[in-house]
This record gives structure tokens, sequence and C-alpha cells, in this order.
């Protein structure tokens, strides 16, 4: 056996692939967003965060900082974990009127509700319960709390908890979304104080159940902006069983009435799996690439933002980046809109472009022969918006991080109408043997066009597809000379409505 071709590459020689705007943090492992918070200008990003190393262990909650949601700075290990407890995934609340008691009426805390991962030496051992920790100093500083956990159901599999605070028919009170993540369930449970936690009800099995399910959210959004027509988002992350294979989001919509949710998008209940309707599900992200995904607390407009971890179980620990591992997604604003009668979810992503000073290009309306367009740019880290009318042409799409040999390619095939992320030969796709992949959306197109908005940054391309009607966000590991970019089609008939690029 030859080690040398085994042992992880440097980090000066990988370090190419450290995104510029996704969060990543400056060394060891990352996993899951947790404990997504506003506060007084700021946005708080904990995480799954082993700090003694680049692969998952030691779990305990990294922190970093924002005023934009795109530029973070990295803090200290909020929550550490200890001989006890590893600190898993979980959700943050500002605790504005004390009710925890943590604070005080006139510096109210932050609380955290992670999940306590007993060790052997705990005398809950092999448990995973809910406990608190809180902080009186904007979430520099972490205290946990002394009666932990708060809710113990005696499980090995409760996780995850989501903490948001419900105000409507039934009272006012904080509510608890979680999961028992091998029965594959979102439970929920109901508090007046943080402390003490109430059964309300539970949901599911439904829909993807060839996984666990993990990091649950629960949110209301209004249907076309319009309050009076709105509905209950219910995320649930599932791994493996995700539709591109291993991690995936799933959502569902239907109504919360402050006890259960009712699910107006099942369609199949119970474990029984069937494949032929994997499709019919909804799901947040349609690539490999987004998992753990859950929304802010207490933001400052209204706006429900979520990130996902830009990563998936299957190869994680494998990625081919030294000394640190894993980037979170970029962050995405979610609404819902009805189309075609049908109400949907929609995501766009915080544009780090947005307000920049960056080099564009621009190609204006023209037929697009079979063949390949060359663009004028160099595009590892970049914002691509492509119109593409595909006419008769049985393919049209994008050549991106060509170079090398190598390239990623997104195409539409009008047979079956699929959007499709290949990234067989993207690079560096052998050091797992499910990562070489291709990835398939159906998209509709409005008017015989296709819209789609792409983000590169150095080792991710971010598709949007439709207005962010439908998304496809995988990882590539591309050859540093790799940033040339193409229009094609193939057959006659294609036209290319625009091109846009900005490149930083
Ligand atoms: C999801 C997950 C969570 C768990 C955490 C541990 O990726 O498995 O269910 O809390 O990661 O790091």
């Amino acid at each position: 056996m030859n080690f040398l071709t085994t042992a992880l590459p440097t980090i000066a020689a990988t370090d190419r692939y450290r995104p510029e705007f996704h969060y990543t943090s400056e060394r060891n492992w990352l996993n899951d967003p947790n404990g997504l918070v506003y506060l007084n200008g700021t946005y708080h990003l904990f995480y799954q965060h082993n700090p003694f190393g680049p692969d998952w262990g030691n779990m305990s909650w990294g922190h970093a900082t924002s005023p934009d949601l795109l530029h973070w700075e990295e803090q200290p290990v909020a929550i550490p974990c200890d001989e006890h407890e590893g600190i898993f995934s979980g959700s943050a609340v500002f605790d504005q009127h004390n009710t925890s008691g943590l604070g005080t009426a006139a510096h109210p805390p932050l609380v955290a509700i992670y999940t306590s991962a007993y060790s052997e030496a705990a005398p809950l051992a092999g448990r995973q319960a809910q406990s608190l920790a809180y902080s009186l100093d904007e979430g520099r500083t972490w205290t946990k709390y002394h009666g932990n956990p708060v809710l113990d159901r005696a499980s090995a599999d409760f996780r995850d908890p989501k903490v948001f605070w419900y105000d409507g028919g039934a009272g006012s009170y904080w509510v608890m979304v979680a999961v028992e993540a091998v029965r594959r369930q979102v439970v929920l449970y109901k508090s007046a104080d943080l402390k003490s936690w109430e059964h309300l009800s539970t949901f599911g099995p439904a829909n993807a159940t060839g996984g666990v399910w993990e990091c649950p959210d629960l949110f209301e959004l209004p249907v076309d902006g319009n309050p009076a027509d709105s509905r209950w988002v219910l995320i649930v992350n599932i791994n493996p069983g995700g539709i591109a294979g291993g991690s995936a989001g799933q959502y569902f919509l239907g109504e919360f009435d402050g006890v259960a949710f009712r699910s107006e998008s099942t369609v199949t209940e119970g474990l029984q799996i069937d494949a032929s309707r994997m499709r019919e599900y909804g799901w947040l992200d349609w690539g490999r690439d987004y998992y753990a995904a859950v929304s802010f607390s207490n933001m400052p407009d209204g706006r429900r933002v979520m990130i996902g971890w830009m990563n998936n179980w299957d190869y994680a620990r494998e990625t081919p980046t030294g000394g640190w591992r894993s980037a979170m997604s970029l962050p995405r604003e979610v609404s819902l809109a009805r189309v075609d009668g049908k109400v949907v979810l929609r995501q766009e992503a915080v544009d780090p472009f947005d307000g920049l000073d960056c080099q564009g290009f621009r190609l204006g309306p023209q037929p697009l022969a079979s063949g390949v367009l060359d663009v004028p740019a160099a595009a590892s880290v970049a914002r691509i918006d492509v119109e593409l009318e595909p006419g008769a042409a049985p393919s049209v799409g994008l050549v991106l991080r060509a170079g090398d040999g190598e390239r990623t390619v997104i195409r539409y095939d009008a047979a079956d109408g699929m959007l499709r992320l290949d990234r067989r030969e993207s690079g560096h796709v052998d050091f797992h043997e499910t990562f070489p992949s291709v990835e398939a959306v159906a998209v509709p197109l409005w008017g015989g066009r296709l819209r789609l908005r792409v983000y590169l940054d150095r080792c991710s391309v971010e598709v949007f597809a439709q207005d962010g009607l439908a998304t496809l966000t995988d990882l590539v590991f591309p050859a540093e000379a790799g940033t040339a970019l193409s229009v094609f089609a193939e057959g006659e008939g294609a036209r290319l409505v625009a091109l846009d690029v900005v490149e930083r």
C-alpha cells in the first residue's frame, strides 16, 4: 500500500478550495449550522465543530458573527464539549422577556437549546436529551444551565431542537420541534420558560423515510406576500435517503394550530419506502450538498433566511481540503409562491455580489448554433445569470470550471424537461465512490425560457433555476486552471436571451 497517496492533501495544496464568501472555520471540522439568531445588528452563526481536528468528533458549538450574513468573523468556541457530553445541534432564541429567568429584565438572555449527546462516562450514558446554555453578553460567553437536561425522553436518538415563540389562537408560548431520528418522527413540545416542557404532538413518518430524520424547523410564511393566505413549513432533513443520494432536506407545507402540524403535502405515509415517488416530495435542494438547513430566529425584518451545511454525510469525512473541512451554503431567503395553482417554496440567495464593484461581462440576445460559445471570463468565484431558449434544440446549458480536461456541466434536456448538474468530470472526484454524480430536477420552462442564477465559489456550484423555484447545490474540486466558462447548445434552434457574469 502506498501511504503517500492515501494521506490527506496538505493545507497549501488544497487552500485553493477555500471559499471567499461561504463561511468556513479557520481550521478543523464543521458540520450543521446551529443557533442561527440575530441580535442588535449582529447575525450569529453557531455550528457543529471539532475544535481539535479536521474530522468529526469532540462536538462543540463553534461561533461566527456577521453584520450582513456574508462577511463572517470567527469567534472563540461558544459551547465546548466535555467528558460527559457532546454538544449536538440545536437552536438559539432571544428570551426578550426573560421567561427563563436566566437573565434579568434589564439584561434578557440569549438561550441556546442544544442536544446533550451523553458519553459513556455520564450518568445518562448513551442518551440524547435537550439542554440549555445562556449568554448575558450577546453571545460572547455561555454558561450551561445547572438543571440540564431540561427534556429527556430516555431515548438514544432524540435531538436537534429548534425553538420558536408561538403566538396564535392557542396562546403564547415557546414551541420546540425536535426529532426521534430513527423513528422518522418530529416531536413537538411547548414551554412557558424554556425549562419545563410538555408534549404537544408527533408528526411522521411521512414522505422520504430512507434515512434518519434530523434538524427540523417549523415556521409560517405568507403565500405571494399575502398574510391572509399563509402556510406553515415543516423542514425535515434526512440522511441518507435524500433525493440525490445521501443527505438532503425535505419540506412539508400545512397548518400548525399551536398543537399539531397537519400536512397538506404528504404523498406517502409510514416507513415503507416508495422509490418511485421520491420526486413528488418537497425538497429544499435537488443537489448533493445542502444539508441540515435551518432558519434564523429573531430576524429584524420578518425575513426567513436559512443556511445549510454544504456537504453530504456520504463523503464529508473525505472531502480533499486539508486543515479545514466543510463550508456553509450561502444564506437563502425562503418564501412561498403559487405557481400553476400550487404553493411552492422559492429560495433566493443573499447575494454576495450585490452592490460590489466587480468585473462584469455581458452577452446580448443571439442565436445559439449547435456547439460551444466561449465566454471570455475566468470564473471560479462568480455570479452567472443566464436566460436560454432551447427552442428545437434537444439540450442547452453551461460548461463551468473547465480546463485541464475537467468540466462541470449544467444542462437542460428538452426530452424530459430536466435540469442536470453533472460533476462527473469536475476535477478531484475519486476520493469517494459516490462523489462523481449527476443531479436532476424537473424545471418547467416559462414562455419557452429557462432562467438560471449560478454562484461559483472555488469549491461549490449553487444553481437557482426559474427565480429559485428549484435549486441544485454541489461541491466540486477542480484544478486551479479550471476557470473557463461557455454556453452550449446541442442541435439547432436554440437562442441565448442574455448572459451576465460578474467575477471576483
Ligand atoms: C446532522 C447531525 C445532527 C446531530 C449532529 C452531530 O448532520 O447528525 O443530527 O445533532 O449532526 O454533529
